[in-house]
């Protein structure tokens, strides 16, 4: 039996649709295994915006930094995102957790779920088989660097910056992973161009020196992108760069058949913190139709990798394989061959899932 404290940080829109049904596995899991979970919940974005003014208010911060683990849903509302004047932002509230808690590893595992071969856009004999994991650097890059005005407002700029110290930490934790999986690792810049795509290249050519076990491929981004599509099984582990990991790792959701499918985990120094890769889905919220298994995936990731319960992980991600198996879907993965009757809502699919657990 473990005592654990875990914070539930839904945030806005389908966050606290999803998060929701990530809070009842653990529940379920904690119950099935004897294991003593406590629960805390903390504002962020939006929501918090709208209570206290700030994004990220202190009180969450500091719960944050006090519990085991995190389980995070999403930030963002259609406010912000079609108002670029506005100061205060959600967003800022999920970067500055982030940086405040040293997450500079964000895991995002690409798993396709046989099931799902016919919910994808790409043909099944592509797909078949394909299982990445990515490894996005996530407190560097230009979402970090400096940021302006100038030439009395009517130029903006975004400063794209990184150390060797923040290449070499997220590039030991790919190569490491690597050699738990096929020992392949593809590093992906933009070396042709970028100057801080340069300083990558090399820190990971030197890495590269301590894995000689470890094959590593070196790719520009805009190949990256098409190579996703083309050829996925020819991907094992990738690293990359903040920006270029964002943008590919919602690509490659089409790969696992949606973004509803995608968890990650946000790692560094202390605290974990675990979401969705999706965002707070307006054009959804309120109908109950959101896919909660990226946050139950999340909930997964979270009792392997903060908690090391391998077995209690598994009945998870187990569970969600037997619910697609038995045919259930929300509409996200449903496809033209989807009984009508076996497309469910974000709470029925989930009491389908905690049935399994
Ligand atoms: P989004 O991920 O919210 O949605 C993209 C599309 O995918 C939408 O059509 C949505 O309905 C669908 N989708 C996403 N998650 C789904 C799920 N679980 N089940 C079914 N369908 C799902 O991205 P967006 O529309 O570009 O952004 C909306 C807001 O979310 C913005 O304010 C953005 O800043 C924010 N955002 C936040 C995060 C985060 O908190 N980590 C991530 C991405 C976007
Ligand atoms: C994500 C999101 C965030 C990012 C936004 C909302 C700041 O897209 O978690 O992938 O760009 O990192
Ligand atoms: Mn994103």
């Amino acid at each position: 039996m473990a005592k654990k404290h875990i914070l539930i940080v839904p945030g806005d829109g389908i966050g606290q649709e999803v998060t929701e049904v990530g809070k009842k596995v653990l529940e379920k899991i904690a119950a099935k295994f004897g294991h003593d979970f406590t629960y805390d919940e903390a504002l962020i974005g939006h929501v918090a915006i709208e209570a206290t003014g700030d994004p990220l208010p202190a009180e969450t911060l500091e719960k944050m930094k006090a519990s085991d683990a995190v389980l995070f849903g999403a930030v963002g509302h259609p406010k912000y995102d079609n108002d670029p004047s506005a100061k205060v932002r959600p967003e800022q509230g999920l970067l500055k957790m982030r940086k405040e808690l040293g997450l500079y590893a964000n895991l995002r595992p690409i798993k396709l779920f046989d099931e799902l071969l016919s919910a994808s856009s790409i043909k099944p004999e592509i797909l078949k088989g394909a299982d990445i994991l990515f490894f996005r650097e996530l407190t560097g890059d230009i979402y970090f660097g400096e940021k302006g005005r100038k030439n009395n407002g009517d130029t903006a700029y975004d400063v794209a910056e990184y150390s060797r110290y923040e290449v070499e930490r997220i590039g030991r934790k790919a190569f490491e992973a690597a050699r738990t999986r096929k020992k392949h690792l593809v590093s992906v810049d933009k070396a042709n161009v970028l100057e801080s795509s340069r300083l990558w290249r090399e820190e990971i050519q030197k890495l590269a020196l301590e894995y000689p076990d470890v094959t590593v491929e070196y790719q520009f981004v805009d190949a990256t992108a098409m190579l996703l599509i083309k050829d996925p099984k020819r991907f094992d582990v990738v690293v990359t760069a903040n920006l270029f990991g964002d943008i590919l790792t919602d690509e490659a959701s089409q790969i696992a058949g949606s973004m509803g499918m995608l968890a990650s985990a946000s790692i560094g120094d202390g605290t974990g913190v675990y979401e969705p890769i999706h965002g707070s889905a307006h054009d959804i919220t309120g109908k109950g139709l959101a896919n909660p298994m990226a946050s139950v995936l999340s909930a997964a990731l979270l009792l392997d990798i903060s908690f090391g319960m391998k077995a209690e992980s598994e009945v998870v991600i187990n569970a969600v394989d037997q619910v697609l198996k038995k045919g259930f879907r929300t509409g996200d993965i449903a496809d033209a061959t989807t009984d009508k009757s076996m497309i469910l809502g974000t709470d029925a699919i989930g009491e389908e899932i905690l049935k399994l657990i």
